[in-house]
């Protein structure tokens, strides 16, 4: 549940609909995580490979370019509105695999059998997550791999942190911090116990590597043109935005006018750029 609805009703609702919209914007920001991510999966040609919370497909579309015309790719994700940018992207790869985007709950559904598996960023909203890491490993072949991205603690994830500190003073109470083990996008910060989990679920092996990248959240012509642009993401698209979907116009007015002068102060050359922490997992 997110703010008392499930998840299949939170992607599919404004918030799916936001991402939806910025895809272009949301690619951009992860490109370097993006970049990390098909180092570590190492995708052989004419692989079949299932990505998880594809999203809008920028991964699942790499990676039928990575495994070329033999290969197959799928991308699974319960949004509806995401997978119709998906869909319509269908022409990105060239020389690629054929890539099919299902609309399917990867915690329980039966997608076929893959020589790989990858995620960014998909596999933290699972409400039963023993369940969903058990699914997805019968999914896989016999040495099949399944690599993902997944957020570190908050507090070393400066793109979220910065806008929250500048937003949280503004706001009638502080949000309490989410229920253990509840979906949320910090939920595997603890790596020990994110490598139970993947053990318990069935995977032999598990790496769990910190990877550290600046990412831009806005560009612009000065400074303070970039800082409006990285506070558009932050308080639309990042972790932060739940501060805020809900307010009043004047708290939301003022909340951007906070995070404008907040990134201001990590602007340069036109350019916000923010360290964002991740765990790159590998289990097999
Ligand atoms: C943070 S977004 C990441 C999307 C995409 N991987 C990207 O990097 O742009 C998380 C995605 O996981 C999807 N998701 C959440 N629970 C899911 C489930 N049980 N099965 C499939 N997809 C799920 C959401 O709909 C959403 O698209």
């Amino acid at each position: 549940m997110a703010g008392g609805i499930t998840q299949t009703e939170y992607w599919n609702g404004e918030v799916g609909t936001r991402w939806a919209r910025n895809q272009a914007v949301l690619d951009a920001v992860f490109a370097p995580l993006t970049e990390a991510l098909f180092a570590r999966a190492g995708l052989r040609s004419g692989a079949s490979v299932l990505d998880i919370g594809c999203g809008s497909g920028a991964t699942t579309l790499e990676a039928a370019r990575r495994v070329g015309a033999a290969g197959r790719v799928t991308g699974a994700d319960i949004s509806a509105p995401l997978l119709a940018v998906a869909r319509g992207r269908g022409g990105e790869a060239p020389g690629g695999a054929p890539v099919t985007f299902l609309e399917a709950d990867v915690e329980q559904a039966d997608l076929g059998s893959f020589d790989a598996a990858l995620s960014r960023f998909g596999v933290m909203f699972f409400p039963e997550s023993p369940r969903a890491f058990g699914n997805i490993r019968r999914m896989l072949r016999p040495g099949g791999q399944l690599t993902f991205l997944c957020w570190r603690s908050l507090p070393e994830n400066l793109w979220v942190q910065v806008p929250r500190e500048a937003v949280i003073p503004l706001l009638p109470e502080v949000p309490p911090p989410p229920a253990p083990d509840t979906p949320g996008p910090f939920r595997f910060a603890d790596a020990e116990a994110l490598g139970a989990l993947l053990r318990s679920a069935g995977f032999g092996t598990v790496a769990c590597e910190p990877v550290d990248r600046d990412v831009v959240l806005g560009r612009g012509e000065t400074d303070a043109e970039a800082a409006g642009a990285a506070a558009h993401v932050a308080l639309n698209l990042g972790p932060s935005s739940h501060l805020v979907r809900q307010a009043e116009p004047d708290l939301r007015a003022r909340a951007e006018a906070a995070v404008t002068e907040a990134l201001r102060r990590h602007a340069s050359g036109g350019t916000v750029a923010l360290r964002a922490a991740c765990w790159l997992v590998q289990a097999g």
